[in-house]
């Protein structure tokens, strides 16, 4: 991050994957919005939040690509807040995450608010976790059985799918969604066993 930022007395951080739905750090405000020239994509891999060495779990970077965007959450930290933040998101992103920052444009959907320059953590395919690209069923079926130290790996895409729902209606995601639609292909037969298994309430 280039020093003047932290002069301003304002830094904006855009969150598009677990950060949208569990940022852990105290910030001024949010606004949901777009970044320009990125697609959102299930091509890092996760050994320490939602995987594990032997079994990397599947988590969203960023590539580049004319003509498409991404949407998410930017948020504001000042004062303390953004060297508290950084603090915290450099353990969570770059060292358990491996990811790097960027500065991008953020547009608000709020089209009252201007648009921002702001922080995001990408990972690209020189980072050893990377895992880059697999058919929308292999990469379901990875997100499906795989758990790290933060919680399951089919939790993190359920929320962000949630979060598009929810924050972003009318906004497609066909990579998200379709990955969202073949996990829960995958275990809803899990389900259905276990709940023949679970033993009968009188
Ligand atoms: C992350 O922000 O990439 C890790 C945190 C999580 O998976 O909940």
């Amino acid at each position: 991050m280039k020093p003047q930022d932290i002069r301003t007395g304002s830094l904006w951080i855009f969150g598009y994957g677990s950060l949208v739905w569990k940022p852990d750090f105290k910030y001024r405000r949010s606004l949901v919005g777009f970044i320009r020239g990125y697609k959102r994509r299930f091509w890092h891999g996760d050994t320490f939040h939602r995987g594990s060495d032997e079994m990397p779990g599947r988590v969203v970077t960023l590539l580049e690509e004319d003509d498409t965007c991404t949407w998410g959450v930017a948020f504001e930290v000042t004062g303390s807040q953004i060297e508290e933040s950084l603090a915290y998101l450099n353990i969570r992103e770059a060292v358990r995450g491996g990811y790097g920052t960027h500065m991008v444009e953020f547009v608000p959907r709020d089209q009252s608010q201007p648009s921002v320059q702001a922080l995001v953590y990408i990972a690209t395919e020189d980072n050893p976790t990377y895992l880059g690209p697999a058919s929308t069923d292999e990469i379901a079926a990875q997100i499906a059985v795989c758990r790290g130290k933060t919680g399951y790996n089919i939790e993190y895409l359920l929320r962000l799918a949630e979060f598009m729902r929810q924050s972003c209606p009318g906004v497609d995601d066909p990579h998200l969604f379709s990955i969202e639609k073949a996990c829960l292909a995958v275990i809803r037969p899990l389900l259905l066993a276990a709940q023949k298994c679970a033993p009968a309430v009188n």
